[in-house]
């Protein structure tokens, strides 16, 4: 039976490890100390309890090994990767953004489009919903898919992997710049201005998508636009909480692979120009 490995035992981490665990696959949950994560789930009593290794104790080598680490952690758990992998061992980066795999080269790996909605607090997960990866579609990646079938991970391999990747950027792009920037929820989102700065960061997405061959409908606008719209008012974001709690935000594979993309196919993005300027400026320290 294969191995399979979690670095990152934050709230994608532990849901997937949550997963592989009681379908009875062998995983372990690698973190910065040992320790235990504890899963809840908002209106039920259910309570789970996973073990956490730690990373640089660890003396296991995985067949796959999924991490989960924040974009802006990444350089935190490369001195250990060498030594949890073999030569064909293949690692599925777990995180928002796009571009991380060309800077870090990571060997056999590939980036999940990730839709697990949850939230770390201390050691303590909670799972909101989803437990869904997708990946492009290949002979390596229908390998693991097959390797998890017991399990309730829903790992979905695409043709159209690339759509999917724009797609979350532009939903991320649009909510993450504006709440990180007002340090308020998507109650913000009542205010007329604030949804037109969405619309625009959004169309400006789009724009730069179909310079990369990834093309969108004038719609998707609106359908993206609608899933905000569901969001409850007090409902922060991953680069809103990372701000308030003084922690480092992922701009650099969101806002900033955008503008870099951008200022490939010299493109006009006032929108994103000035959200990722603001967005840098607001994590610069005298
Ligand atoms: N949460 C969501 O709802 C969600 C949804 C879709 C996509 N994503 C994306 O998924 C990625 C992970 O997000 P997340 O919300 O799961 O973050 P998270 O809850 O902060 O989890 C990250 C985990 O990595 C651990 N870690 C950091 N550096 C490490 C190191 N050097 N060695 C071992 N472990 C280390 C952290 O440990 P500590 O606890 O010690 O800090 C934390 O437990 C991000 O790219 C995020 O944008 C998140």
């Amino acid at each position: 039976m294969y191995k399979f490995g979690v670095i990152g035992p934050g709230a994608v981490g532990s849901i997937i490890g949550e997963s592989l665990q009681k379908s009875g696959y062998p995983v372990t949950l690698l973190g910065r100390k040992a320790g235990e994560v504890r899963i809840e789930r908002v209106g039920t009593p259910e309570v789970v309890i996973l073990p956490v290794e730690q990373i640089s104790e660890e003396e296991s080598v995985f067949d796959y090994l999924f991490i989960t680490v924040k974009g802006t952690q990444l350089e935190g758990i490369m001195p250990y990767l060498e030594k949890l992998k073999h030569a064909d061992t293949v690692c599925v980066l777990c995180q928002n953004g796009y571009g991380q795999l060309e800077k870090f080269q990571i060997p056999h790996a590939y980036q999940a489009v990730v839709y697990i909605s949850g939230q770390k607090k201390d050691q303590v997960v909670t799972h909101f919903r989803d437990r869904t990866l997708i990946l492009p579609e290949n002979e390596v990646t229908k390998t693991l898919k097959e390797a998890i079938a017991e399990s309730d991970l829903d790992m979905q391999l695409r043709a159209d992997y690339r759509y999917e990747v724009w797609y979350k950027l532009m939903v991320n792009l649009a909510i993450n710049s504006v709440t990180a920037l007002s340090g308020n929820t998507a109650f913000i989102l009542r205010e007329e201005k604030v949804r037109r700065l969405c619309e625009n960061l959004i169309r400006e997405g789009i724009k730069i998508a179909a310079a990369e061959g990834v093309h969108f409908e004038e719609k998707t606008i609106t359908a993206i636009m609608n899933i905000y719209a569901g969001y409850p008012p007090y409902m922060g974001t991953s680069m809103y909480y990372d701000r308030m709690n003084g922690q480092a935000m992922e701009i650099a594979y969101i806002q900033g692979y955008l503008y870099e993309k951008s200022r490939e196919h010299d493109l006009h993005t006032p929108c994103l120009d000035t959200v990722y300027s603001l967005l840098l400026a607001s994590e610069m320290r005298k």
